[in-house]
């Protein structure tokens, strides 16, 4: 897909990753309408970005789904990629994990992201096709002790994104993964639902092993341009 004046949501773009992609593809000539909580923080980035639209929604009440894609369909009339990144982690051992945060944890990392999907994609249809992006994890590759409740949202994400981008290609909307390694400087550690380690220990071993937000959001913008079914940040680039 060409970025250049094309209108793309992206979730989650109040901080972090999101935020990084909504500048890049905004400097590309993108329109963004951007989703997140923080009302106060997405307004700031909304004056920052030339055309962007912002739409303040807490994504975990899934129920807001169908209104936010209505709200930035009736302001664009148009929507022609979907970005699904928001998501938050939780990193604790199976037998530690509280049920009803790994069950609010679904809600945000992958309901809320089939329900974007279904919204969208009548609207893409009918405009004869679009992009999808979700933003899964290279934890969602591997297993690892403590980072099971997570990756499992992360491994659902997968399993519904490569199946929807089959079943669509028909109506020729491209459904693609963004899989991101450890990213430092996001608020991903600092708003985590639990971490077994602390923030500061977490950061810092993403900064000596990790990628910058900058660079997955280059990524995210190689996506969707390229349209592939998965694409890696350099930190989880699989074996060749
Ligand atoms: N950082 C990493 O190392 C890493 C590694 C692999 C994958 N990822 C994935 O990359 C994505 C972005 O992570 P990040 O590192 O950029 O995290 P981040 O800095 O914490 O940013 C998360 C974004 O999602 C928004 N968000 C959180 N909960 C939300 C909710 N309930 N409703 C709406 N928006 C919500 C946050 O804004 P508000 O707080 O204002 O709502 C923020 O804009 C996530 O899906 C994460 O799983 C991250």
């Amino acid at each position: 897909m060409e970025i250049n004046g094309k209108v793309i949501i992206v979730t989650g773009s109040s901080a972090g990753i999101g935020l990084a992609a909504a500048r890049l593809l905004c400097k590309n000539g993108a329109k963004i309408a951007l989703v997140a909580r923080s009302a106060d923080q997405l307004e700031q980035v909304s004056q920052e970005l030339p055309d962007s639209f912002a739409v303040a929604a807490d994504l975990s009440m899934v129920d807001c789904v169908p209104q936010v894609i209505t709200r930035i369909h009736g302001h664009y009339g148009h929507i022609d990629a979907l970005v699904n990144n928001a998501g938050r982690a939780m990193h604790i051992s199976i037998e530690k994990g509280d049920v009803q945060l790994y069950r609010q944890l679904l809600d945000l990392n992958v309901v809320s992201i089939l329900y974007a999907m279904q919204c969208v994609i009548p609207i893409m249809r009918q405009q004869g096709g679009g992009v999808i992006l979700n933003v899964s994890s290279g934890l969602s590759k591997r297993i690892a002790p403590g980072v099971g409740l997570y990756a499992s949202t992360k491994y659902a994400l997968n399993a519904i994104t490569l199946t929807a981008r089959l079943e669509l290609a028909k109506d020729n909307i491209r459904v693609g993964l963004m899989i991101p390694g450890r990213t430092y400087g996001t608020q991903f550690a600092h708003k985590a639902v639990s971490l077994h380690e602390g923030p500061e220990a977490w950061q810092a071993s993403a900064a000596t092993h990790g990628d910058s937000p900058e660079h997955v959001a280059q990524k995210i913008m190689e996506a969707l341009q390229t349209e592939a079914a998965e694409t890696y940040a350099d930190s989880v680039r699989p074996a060749s």
